[in-house]
């Protein structure tokens, strides 16, 4: 072991303290960072719905690279999955440390947040509690998108929704993930980004109005698309399995979705 002292006491010699944690604090942030900003994104692309079959079909097969390639290949969107599948268990990782796991850590943070009765401090536990949710939900459908990537698109996605049940998993991990997303990246621009002034309490309280808007804004539009995607499924239960085909031949490129 490089610090054995440092192991058993969490100090290093002369009493220093190590920099271990504010190096993976850091860390949780920049997955977390990456991963929040990643969502939006992720919103609007499976809103393209909301423009039509054709629409989400053309944006399905440009992920697959039918902009470069002759063929379009789904093996792009796994190896996509992949790396944030990555930072989506290195970030949970890094935020487990914190958890409450015993009974005494857990009556501290309540007295806590009863007492000081703190916004900031009540999100954190808002986190904590979507965080736990969409690991287990989040997961689920990062493994279907990484192992079955050839079966996303306007009938694919739908049918996954309404046949196989998906949208009960969808409706939970939607409103947990975009609360999540939108509370910590309003965390991180209070810990790391706010611009210097002379009312902080200002630019908090234009920050904490910006994260309700987008909480309002993205789950309007993620609630909207997954109706869709529904309607879409329950009309076409009785052809599940059945590939779309666009209605424009020019952005039909090799294969069916
Ligand atoms: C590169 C990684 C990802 C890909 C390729 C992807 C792809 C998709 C696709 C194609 C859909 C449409 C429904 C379906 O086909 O099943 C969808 C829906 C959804 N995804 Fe992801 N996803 C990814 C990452 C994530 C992550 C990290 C989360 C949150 C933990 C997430 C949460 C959701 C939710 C809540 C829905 C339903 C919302 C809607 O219909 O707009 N996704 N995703």
């Amino acid at each position: 072991m490089k610090n054995p002292i440092e192991g058993y006491l969490g100090k290093g010699e002369g009493g220093k303290r190590s920099k271990v944690p504010a190096k993976l604090d850091r860390w949780q942030s920049i997955t977390g960072a990456i991963l929040g900003l990643f969502i939006m994104g992720h919103m609007f692309f499976t809103s393209s719905i909301l423009f039509g079959k054709d629409a989400m079909y053309y944006e399905t097969k440009i992920f697959e690279g039918s902009l470069f390639l002759d063929k379009p290949q789904p093996y792009i969107v796994s190896i996509a999955v992949a790396i944030i599948f990555t930072i989506f268990i290195i970030h949970a990782g890094l935020a487990m440390r914190k958890f409450p796991y015993r009974w005494r850590e857990y009556r501290i943070l309540k007295t806590h947040v009863t007492t000081i009765n703190h916004t900031d401090t009540s999100l954190w536990i808002v986190q904590a509690i979507t965080g736990f949710m969409m690991f287990f939900l989040g997961s689920v459908h990062l493994y279907l998108m990484l192992t079955i990537p050839e079966k996303i698109g306007p009938y694919a996605s739908a049918d996954r929704i309404y046949s196989d049940k998906m949208f009960i998993l969808y409706s939970i991990l939607m409103v947990s993930v975009i609360v999540h997303a939108m509370v910590g990246l309003y965390r991180l621009s209070v810990k790391w980004g706010l611009p210097q002034s002379d009312n902080p309490r200002l630019i908090r309280q234009k920050a904490k109005k910006a994260m309700w808007i987008a909480i309002i804004f993205f789950n309007l539009l993620g609630y909207s698309a997954l109706s869709v995607y529904w309607k879409i499924g329950y009309e076409h239960q009785d052809r599940y399995g059945e590939r779309y085909h666009p209605q424009s031949k020019s952005i039909e490129k090799g294969v069916d979705i």
